[in-house]
């Protein structure tokens, strides 16, 4: 079957709209919305749009094999949006582990991804993407340093096509990632990470571990260099900061 497109004005959130939907859902699948009256980040933080000036969508993708293929998906979500945003003309778009863009050090778009499925059988996954667009920072503010492509392209970015770039490229990589998986994607993952090399510190429940972030490994996990060697991190429950 194949993916649909559809934008809807008033919605609460893009990504409950594509769990809850009565519809038989296909891989590509995506929703846009206008307007979300409840759109949100992880850990249940808000995600903030003013109407016109923000992209909020998502896609929906099965994963057969559960939730071992999924394993690097966020990043996967990452590269897919840099490699758009360079097909816009955005050069300088880069990464934070595990699911944030960044511009010139500030936050320009975040990807939350929803799972429902058991262990061991298929995952549908809901991919949601919210993308500033025209997000004036002396105008809003959203709890954290952030940014807009309008800083880079002007006032007359073309909102409809930085969306089609972007589900382009995830229709692009979403069947290659299905197939071989993040390890092909860790080379240019690294390449854009904002963070590389950098003193961080890792968030994770009441603990604040500091070291130096050195890059992920094909399951999407943190390699955080402390002095008790290389530690591993997987994105669920942690966050990371910059030193
Ligand atoms: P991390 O993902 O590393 O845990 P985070 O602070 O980015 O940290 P998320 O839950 O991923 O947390 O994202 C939600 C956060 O995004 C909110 O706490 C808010 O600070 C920020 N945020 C909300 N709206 C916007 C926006 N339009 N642009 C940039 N950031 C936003
Ligand atoms: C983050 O920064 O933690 C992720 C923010 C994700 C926001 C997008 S907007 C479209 C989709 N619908 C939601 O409710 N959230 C995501």
């Amino acid at each position: 079957s194949y993916a649909d497109i559809s934008v809807l004005q008033v919605i609460e959130s893009t990504n409950t709209e594509l769990k809850n939907t009565d519809r038989v859902r296909a891989n590509g699948d995506t929703v846009l919305a206008e307007i979300q009256t409840a759109g949100r980040g992880r850990h249940g933080r808000q995600w903030l749009a003013p109407v016109g000036g923000s992209l909020t969508f998502s896609m929906y993708w099965r994963f057969n094999d559960g939730y071992q293929g999924m394993a690097g998906l966020s990043l996967l979500v990452g590269v897919a949006i840099c490699r758009a945003l360079r097909d816009c003309g955005v050069e300088e778009a880069r990464l934070k582990w595990p699911n944030d863009v960044y511009l010139y050090g500030k936050k320009l778009a975040g990807v939350l991804i929803e799972v429902e499925g058991q262990i061991g059988a298929p995952a549908d996954c809901i991919i949601g993407i919210g993308l500033n667009v025209m997000v004036p920072a002396h105008e809003y503010d959203v709890g954290q340093p952030h940014t807009d492509l309008s800083q880079v392209l002007g006032p007359d970015v073309d909102r409809n096509e930085v969306a089609a770039r972007i589900i382009e490229q995830l229709w692009t990589l979403l069947p290659d990632f299905t197939q071989r998986g993040f390890e092909p994607y860790i080379e240019e993952w690294q390449h854009l990470d904002w963070f590389a090399d950098r003193t961080v510190v890792v968030k994770t429940g009441d603990k604040r571990i500091s070291g130096i972030n050195r890059g992920i490994d094909a399951s999407g996990a943190l390699l955080l260099e402390t002095a008790d060697g290389i530690t591993r991190f997987h994105g669920g429950e942690v966050s990371l900061r910059a030193n």
